[in-house]
């Protein structure tokens, strides 16, 4: 039995809204995703805030979803990229819920974002380099808020679901 909030983290192209999508159809919860609430509430996609209001700008708006979010109960949650920058956003995350970190290579990530013109900070000369950057930044701060860790390969949707659920049945709550 897995009881409580889920919370998935990981860097851009980890699998989060997917496997998210899975997990919560798996155990009969509503998932939410983040960046679809932001995108909801404003009326606007993720790319035109950056534009719009810059990454300060968003990371606002972020903070505020992801407070309310948190809140809700019995639910898996798709967090953006970004989210644990934030010290508030880390605690809502580790106090309210089982927190899944979906990790990958650099490599992977790079091969499922290649094609992708919706995320703003990707759109750089070297987009590879800037996923290996984001990465050594941001890996330790996945570990620190993260319950159980799960390394997204080749293996399908359905596997990875599984895996998660498994892990957080020995986390418990
Ligand atoms: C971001 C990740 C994106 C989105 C925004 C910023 C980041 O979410 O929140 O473009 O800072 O890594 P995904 O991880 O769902 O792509």
């Amino acid at each position: 039995m897995v009881s409580g909030n889920i919370f998935l983290v990981g860097p851009m192209g980890a699998g989060k809204s997917t496997v998210g999508r899975q997990l919560a159809k798996a155990l009969g919860r509503d998932f939410y995703d983040s960046d679809k609430e932001i995108e909801k509430r404003t009326g606007v996609s993720i790319s035109w805030i950056f534009e719009m209001e810059g990454e300060e700008g968003f990371r606002i708006r972020e903070q505020k979803v992801i407070d309310d979010l948190t809140k809700l109960k019995d639910i898996v949650l798709a967090t953006g990229g970004g989210a644990v920058l934030s010290d508030d956003n880390r605690r809502a995350l580790r106090s309210r819920g089982n927190v899944v970190y979906l990790s990958a290579s650099a490599e992977q990530l790079f091969r499922r974002t290649s094609k992708d013109k919706t995320r703003p900070l990707l759109q750089t000369d070297d987009p590879k380099q800037q996923i290996v950057e984001l990465l050594d930044e941001r890996d330790p701060l996945y570990k620190n808020v993260a319950d159980i860790e799960l390394r997204t390969g080749d293996q399908s949707i359905q596997h990875a679901v599984a895996e998660v659920i498994k892990q957080l049945e020995n986390v418990g709550q």
